[in-house]
């Protein structure tokens, strides 16, 4: 009998816990970006949180409220190692203590090793364009494994790895800007931005595939798994899949795939055409280290783009030759969000992974996917406790995902994004994505259930008798 679907719930360390020096944690990346004066949009002070470090036990109760089967959470590399290298066991021991509420409740660990965060110490020594970070994560990751392995049933090395790559070490035109000012000639001697981006990736994963070894070695019953950031492409005219749309798919999805879990073992067909040197070789070695490194593909969706030829602003359009075009799906959350209503687009990504007719499979045959995302930000528009625009969201994406598996794709969750109100990186608390709202003026932080808890509980459960039948 196969496994139950997994329906879960997510949040992220730096996002929800606060508590910035408690346990002994050492300062981050995103401490120092919150020091500075207007880099964070709603100008949210650095010391205002959840709280959800000294929460967590009230914060189990409400996870364990929504009916979930699983929590997906991040570990706070600070926290844990201090300056990143040197373990840290009062941190860990607050991890530790979540698990354990965790269990007592019913619910499984899913747990991301990286999520966006860095200590700052690490990236002042060059982040991930320094090639001495990979030993330090593995350090951090054993650490990890070692204390909470009786916990967790599925480890995912990084968050959006693209995204991090991209926007989380260097500043680069036409992506947010979710780092400090470094100079990246520093570290790498004169080479362009774009040579520095993919060192960056190509450091990130060998990381992640000396991780998943490292694990496997430990326990080869053990599943690892790694985040792409999926914004599916569709051709501008009538949404198609068509050539320009697949590259732009490649170029943010399976760019950080191919050399993992494809046949292929390398970087995608095609993608040396738009890189050129910039794009760092594999070695034998390296490439044998990364061969078949994911258990189980985690996919955080959000929304796709339409996309037309012709090279558009940003540094990754004017690299892979496409533009990105205003599109025409609803703005569901309110006119200032970037995300759009369009679920057809996870079912695309998807496919995404399955041989087309004539051609030969280059992925592993029915992967076990994971949509390790999906969530709505409140619309502004309304009272935030009646998130009717959420429901309409998650709605619409569970019933997609549903489709696509009762089809035969291999999904074997969802997990919704957030569990409540918290840190949206550089736009502070002013864009929600919560199913519980946080009143962060209550000195309690007190947390309240939005319309969507209610209704993401009674789905979960219609959705399992259906699947019992
Ligand atoms: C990130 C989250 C973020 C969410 C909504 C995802 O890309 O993993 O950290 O809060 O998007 O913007």
């Amino acid at each position: 009998m196969s496994a139950p679907f997994i329906w879960g719930v997510a949040t992220a360390a730096y996002q929800i816990e606060g508590g910035r020096e408690q346990d002994g944690r050492t300062p981050s990346m995103w401490d120092a970006i919150r020091l500075i004066p207007g880099r964070i949009k709603d100008g949210s002070p650095i010391d205002l949180s959840c709280d959800g470090r000294n929460k967590y036990k009230e914060d189990v109760v409400l996870i364990a409220s929504l009916g979930v089967s699983h929590y997906r959470f991040s570990i706070d590399w600070s926290r844990v190692m201090k300056n990143g290298k040197t373990r840290n066991p009062i941190g860990m021991e607050y991890y530790k203590d979540l698990c354990k509420e965790l269990r007592k409740a019913g619910i499984e660990c899913i747990v991301t090793l990286f999520h966006a965060d860095l200590p700052l110490d690490l990236y002042n020594e060059g982040s991930w364009l320094n090639e001495e970070i990979i030993d330090h994560f593995v350090e951090f990751c054993r650490f990890c494994y070692e204390e909470l392995k009786d916990y967790v049933s599925l480890w995912i090395t990084f968050n959006e790895i693209r995204m991090h790559s991209w926007v989380g070490i260097v500043k680069v035109e036409g992506e947010p800007f979710h780092s400090l000012d470094m100079d990246h000639t520093k570290f790498l001697g004169d080479v362009s931005i774009t040579r520095a981006i993919m060192i960056a990736s190509r450091n990130m994963l060998l990381a992640h595939a000396k991780v998943y070894r490292l694990f496997h070695e430990m326990d080869d019953s053990i599943r690892v798994g790694l985040i792409v950031g999926a914004h599916s492409c569709f051709d501008e005219e009538g949404e198609k899949i068509t050539e320009v749309s697949e590259r732009a798919t490649k170029a943010m999805v399976h760019f950080y795939l191919d050399p993992l879990m494809s046949k292929l073992n390398d970087w995608t067909e095609g993608v040396r055409e738009y890189l050129g040197d910039d794009l760092p070789p594999w070695s034998e070695e390296e490439k044998k280290l990364m061969k078949n490194t994911i258990d189980v593909l985690c996919l955080n969706y959000y929304r796709p783009h339409l996309v037309k030829e012709g090279a558009g602003s940003s540094l990754l359009e004017q690299i892979f030759k496409f533009t990105m075009v205003d599109d025409k799906w609803p703005k569901i959350g309110g006119d200032f969000s970037w995300l759009r209503f369009h679920p057809k687009g996870i079912i695309s990504l998807m496919d995404s992974f399955e041989a087309k007719e004539g051609e030969e499979d280059n992925y592993p045959n029915n992967v076990p996917i994971l949509i390790s995302e999906n969530g709505c930000n409140d619309d502004g528009r309304h009272n935030s406790i009646d998130d009717h625009n959420r429901i309409q969201y998650l709605g619409g994406h569970i019933d997609a995902v549903l489709e696509a598996r009762a089809r035969g794709v291999n999904v074997i969750g969802y997990t919704a994004w957030s569990l409540m109100d918290n840190l949206e990186w550089d736009d502070g608390f002013a864009v929600r994505f919560g199913l519980f709202s946080v009143n962060l003026s209550s000195e309690n932080k007190e947390r309240t259930p939005k319309r969507s808890v209610e209704w993401y509980k009674k789905k979960i459960e219609d959705e399992k008798k259906r699947m019992e039948i």
